[in-house]
């Protein structure tokens, strides 16, 4: 699809997962004189990313590795972006980094925090989310972002596979935001990357698109896109062509979520994300959680249990449990059940 774009270069796909045994030249080496890689773990779009044992405290690692390439400068420059940025982030919703250099052969690695679990829309799928634990998850993806701004980054490339979703015990999920390859630093100026648009089709912003300068609510866009990928299940603009969908993007209308069965207010703050205009999104992110958390106080249909509010539950762990299958549970018991529910909200 890369060809149907006469001018520009859209750079970023996709990875897709490894066979656990493959020939690789990594595999069985040590990198850095203290990472012995194990195995793949999945492809980015220029790196590969592998299991690898800290031999200095003998745990599970992950290493992200960009070998090395007669036309690899750009690239490594960019590794070294991402190992800057991660080295300003001090986040439980987002991947910690562990160390990051030039390899023996010249290729670039960065070590940092395994996670294991899948990417946000794998998990949303797999668990059947509804409307109040997506909700619960985009506020941890908020989180991260709040902070990522607050130290003067734009990630610029919010999508499932730069979200996992890693299992705390038994009863908790935890959002990890990871992929800081394209970021900007605020206090920049030029854009990184010359005319490639840097971004991903599905969630990129219409100013990405336009190759114009990005600010903070790029991400914003990005992330309404996924907020209505979560509650739709489908991304909103669609079309086998990259140049068509990245089109829509600029200049197709901001189709609504029109599910009645969604919370109050939740149509209304998705498409303010997905404003064509940064000036219409909201402010910063800790409006838009506020919009969120306030979606959340509010009981309506979509909610098929007693939730936790922001006070009970921080944004940075989301709560699984029995609770939920009770909810389902109630839903198929029928209405006598819902309005006893409902009741318990109005009386709370
Ligand atoms: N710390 C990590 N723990 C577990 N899996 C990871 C980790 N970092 C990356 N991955 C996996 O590798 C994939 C590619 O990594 P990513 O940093 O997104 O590379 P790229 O910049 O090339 O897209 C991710 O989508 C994810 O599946
Ligand atoms: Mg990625």
């Amino acid at each position: 699809m890369r060809g149907d774009i006469p001018s520009w270069q859209v750079c970023r796909y996709n990875p897709i997962d490894m066979p656990r045994k493959s020939r690789d030249r990594y595999v069985q080496k040590t990198i850095a004189g203290r990472f012995h890689i194990k195995r793949p773990l999945a492809n980015g779009g220029m790196s590969r990313v592998y299991v690898a044992r800290d031999n200095t405290t003998d745990s599970r690692v992950a290493i992200k590795l960009l070998p090395p390439r007669p036309d690899g400068g750009n690239l490594i420059e960019r590794m070294e972006r991402e190992a800057e940025a991660l080295a300003r982030m001090d986040h439980p919703n987002i991947v910690k980094p562990i160390a990051n250099g030039t390899m023996e052969d010249g290729g670039y690695y960065i070590a940092m925090e395994l996670i294991d679990g899948p990417k946000l829309t794998d998990f949303i799928r797999d668990n059947q989310t509804d409307p109040e634990e997506s909700i619960q998850l985009l506020l941890q993806i908020c989180s991260a972002l709040r902070h990522t701004h607050r130290k003067g980054v734009v990630h610029r490339d919010l999508k499932s596979s730069n979200i996992l979703v890693a299992r705390e015990g038994r009863k908790k999920v935890r959002v990890k935001l990871i992929d800081f390859g394209v970021v900007k630093f605020t206090d920049e100026t030029t854009l990184s990357g010359g005319h490639q648009i840097l971004g991903s089709v599905h969630t990129i912003s219409p100013e990405q698109v336009r190759g114009e300068e990005v600010d903070h609510r790029a991400d914003i866009y990005s992330l309404g896109v996924l907020a209505y990928r979560m509650m739709a299940g489908k991304y909103p603009y669609h079309s086998r062509v990259t140049a068509q969908v990245l089109s829509m993007h600029v200049q197709a209308e901001i189709p609504l979520l029109d599910d009645p069965m969604l919370p109050t207010g939740m149509s209304e703050l998705v498409a303010r994300c997905m404003a064509k205009d940064p000036s219409d999104r909201f402010d910063d992110i800790q409006q838009l959680m506020d919009g969120l958390s306030q979606i959340l106080e509010v009981p309506t249909a979509a909610f098929t249990k007693p939730f936790k509010t922001s006070e009970s539950l921080p944004p940075t762990a989301l709560m699984l449990e029995g609770e939920r299958r009770a909810g389902r549970i109630a839903m198929a018991a029928g209405a006598i059940l819902l309005a006893a529910t409902a009741l318990f909200w109005i009386l709370t």
